[in-house]
């Protein structure tokens, strides 16, 4: 819970004994207040839930783990302002002013960002006080039987090689978008997609991330 916050979540009023559903959703504090005072009846009990603060941290070089992450910001907007998004590079502030904390990060080359497994490895101890989530972005991702945590090799070796265990943890198939790439990169992913029968065509540009499961995720971190 937030030391400092601004905007409640009223979702019961009890006026007497009598209690109501009165789903005022995201208040102000001034709002708030004069909610209270605006009400003649003697006893009144709100029930209030101070809305978590969360920070959703991303490692991304094409831009597509923070289009998921994008993504995920607008749907818990949608029941709390308390949200930050900040490119991992860019991250300077204490993990324990945030209640949830979420790190997204993208596969090159079958590991994730070295800034990532260092953020982790320094953090370890602040990240264990909070609730935190976890997920990798990766083209492996698009095969059904490699599309969940237990069962993605990098999700697997990553948890292996590093002291973490996050409240979630979920893997999202990525995005190839061949035009993007350098020469260099552009002919091993085309290598890669050969070998695991993915497409090699240079004209190929496909999002294989499934959009229901991130949203699926976003309600789990709303949850969480
Ligand atoms: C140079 C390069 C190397 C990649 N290496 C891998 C890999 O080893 N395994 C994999 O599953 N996906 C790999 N990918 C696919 C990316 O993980 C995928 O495109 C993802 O959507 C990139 O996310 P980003 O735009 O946030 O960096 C690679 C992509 C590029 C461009």
């Amino acid at each position: 819970m937030s030391k400092i916050d601004l905007y409640f979540n009223v979702t019961k009023v009890q006026i007497k004994d009598c209690y109501y559903l009165q789903d005022k959703g995201n208040i102000t504090f001034t709002e708030l207040l004069y909610l209270m005072g605006g009400n003649t009846e003697r006893s009144i009990l709100f029930d209030i839930k101070m809305n978590d603060k969360t920070v959703i941290i991303y490692s991304s070089v094409d831009g597509h783990t923070l289009k998921i992450c994008n993504k995920i910001k607008d749907q818990l907007l949608q029941s709390n302002p308390n949200i930050e998004l900040f490119s991992i590079d860019d991250f300077k502030e204490d993990v324990t002013n945030y209640d949830k904390l979420i790190i997204g990060a993208s596969i090159r080359y079958g590991v994730h960002n070295k800034i990532v497994i260092d953020f982790i490895n320094s953090h370890k101890k602040k990240l264990d006080s909070i609730k935190t989530a976890f997920f990798s972005v990766n083209l492996v991702a698009r095969k059904s039987e490699k599309s969940n945590p237990a069962t993605n090799p990098y999700v697997i070796k990553f948890f292996k090689t590093i002291d973490w265990t996050p409240t979630i943890v979920e893997v999202f198939a990525g995005k190839l978008d061949y035009k993007k790439y350098p020469f260099f990169d552009r002919i091993m992913i085309q290598f890669i997609m050969w070998i695991t029968k993915g497409p090699t065509n240079i004209n190929t540009e496909i999002e294989y991330t499934n959009w229901e499961k991130v949203k699926k995720f976003g309600m789990q971190l709303g949850n969480m």
